[in-house]
């Protein structure tokens, strides 16, 4: 018999109930649930709204209740309507009278409402603690290849050197905003919604700021109407989670690329590679490209929880049950692609010859060529245009920068002398590149100190 029975003449149809029914999905807030409860206990006991005893009833109550889910012996009920409506009926089962009291001054509303907050705090601690050991790990891979130079490329083509340090830590300062954006948006998260009832508050004496505290939040959700209405926090996190997943799926296209005969930058292990069930010679990098699918799904979440929103009156409305699937979906799947890609990149070997080997072709000194005049007092775009005509020259007789003789140099303009082969050369480039945030090997140190320094306060 439904909880609202005496309301109704009629049983809900079964098929309306399993339809409505969200156990399957929010059972697993059930610990952020009983703690929830726990405080709404403690302050109805000590506002005298319920009897201290009752209070403590409830409490221990609860607490067995969290004992027997955690250790197998109490398994969610399939037909309860929700993880709410299961505990709180698993509590009067064992209390009777005393079980039912806990529901007073309390509505699912702002139940529901604290329960995905507490749930989506715990849980973003475990994503910040992955996006870290992430960062991390990047940093220490670059700061073994400081020197290492590849090409680095604009619209794919090759454009002025770079060192794999110096591409790597471009990620790793990527995932020390994305974290910072989830610390921004759990701090915004934290306020408590509890006491504010269905829509309109309670007329019982409440504590609103004790139960805040004692769920550690910095204090209660100043209108009750917002605070049971809103899902921005769920939003918002969404979508630090789709930049986050953005960032990994730019780095896991360059990790494919990079794997490709094409490229061969970097070997990934065995253990993080996939075959082929027909080619034998393949060595797919599966991890990668599901990485990137998979940031399309989490895409997908953020538009569901965007669009579901977008049209609800105040105060609570039922479509905002779908806001669950969504979230979660999103963390299960971010967290899984952490906890792959990151001993994926521990393990991957880099293979410097060839990217040495490609900086080699494809010019990318010529700016470097252009700058040498520049140097020697020519305007910039005439050493531009005279390093053009120069490149052309190459390519029709086969040749490099590095490889013109000096006479087809000094046919351009006689600033040109031999020191032009010092001045081109790839190791002079990137050292060269001496700018803050550049990639020449010092820049670099300086960039990873500064970067070791904010990941190291981050951690806390
Ligand atoms: N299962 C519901 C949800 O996830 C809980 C709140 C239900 N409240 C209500 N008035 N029907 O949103």
């Amino acid at each position: 018999m439904a909880l609202w029975a005496g309301r109704f003449s009629k049983e809900v149809d079964k098929t309306v109930n399993a339809f409505n029914s969200s156990i399957a999905f929010d059972a697993r807030m059930y610990r952020q649930d009983i703690q929830g409860s726990i405080a709404h206990a403690t302050m109805l006991g000590k506002c005298g709204i319920i009897e201290q005893s009752e209070s403590e009833a409830i409490i221990a109550g609860l607490r067995n209740i969290l004992d027997e889910i955690d250790n197998g012996t109490l398994i969610f009920d399939p037909n309860a309507e929700d993880i709410h409506m299961f505990i709180e009926a698993e509590l009067t089962k064992r209390l009777g009278a005393t079980g039912k009291r806990l529901h007073t001054a309390r509505s699912r509303n702002d139940q529901v409402a604290l329960d995905i907050r507490l749930y989506l705090r715990d849980e973003m601690q475990e994503v910040r603690k992955l996006v870290l050991t992430l960062a991390e790990t990047i940093c220490e891979i670059a700061q073994s290849h400081t020197d290492t130079i590849m090409p680095g490329y604009t619209h794919l083509q090759r454009a002025q050197p770079v060192t794999f340090a110096h591409h790597l830590l471009a990620y790793a300062q990527m995932l020390k905003r994305d974290c910072a954006r989830l610390d921004d948006a759990v701090d915004r998260m934290n306020e408590c919604p509890l006491g504010s009832g269905a829509l309109a508050g309670t007329t019982y004496p409440i504590d609103r700021h004790m139960t805040a505290e004692l769920l550690g939040f910095r204090q209660p959700v100043a209108n009750s109407l917002d605070g049971v209405s809103d899902r921005d926090f769920c939003i918002e996190i969404c979508c630090v989670l789709s930049i986050l997943m953005t960032h990994l799926s730019r780095f896991s296209e360059e990790i494919i690329l990079w794997c490709s005969w094409e490229f061969k930058f970097i070997e990934l292990d065995d253990a993080y590679a996939t075959g082929s069930s027909i080619m034998p010679q393949k060595k797919n990098p599966d991890v990668t490209e599901l990485i990137r699918g998979k940031t399309g799904r989490v895409n997908g979440d953020l538009m569901t929880l965007l669009s579901m929103m977008k049209g609800l009156p105040l105060a609570y409305n039922k479509d905002m049950q779908e806001d669950k699937e969504a979230i979660f979906d999103a963390i299960d799947n971010t967290e899984l692609c952490l906890k792959t890609f990151i001993p994926m990149l521990k393990t991957m070997r880099v293979l410097k010859e060839n990217m040495r080997n490609a900086a080699a072709r494809g010019f990318i000194n010529a700016t470097d060529c252009a700058d040498y005049l520049v140097k020697k007092g020519m305007p910039f775009r005439d050493a531009y245009k005279i390093t053009g005509t120069l490149v052309a020259e190459c390519i029709r007789k086969n040749l490099t920068l590095e490889t013109l003789p000096l006479e087809d140099y000094q046919s351009m303009t006689d600033l040109f002398t031999e020191d032009i082969y010092q001045a081109i050369n790839l190791g002079t480039c990137v050292r060269e590149r001496c700018s803050y945030g550049a990639p020449s090997p010092e820049s670099v140190q300086e960039q990873l100190h500064e970067l070791q320094d904010d990941l190291n306060w981050m951690k806390r």
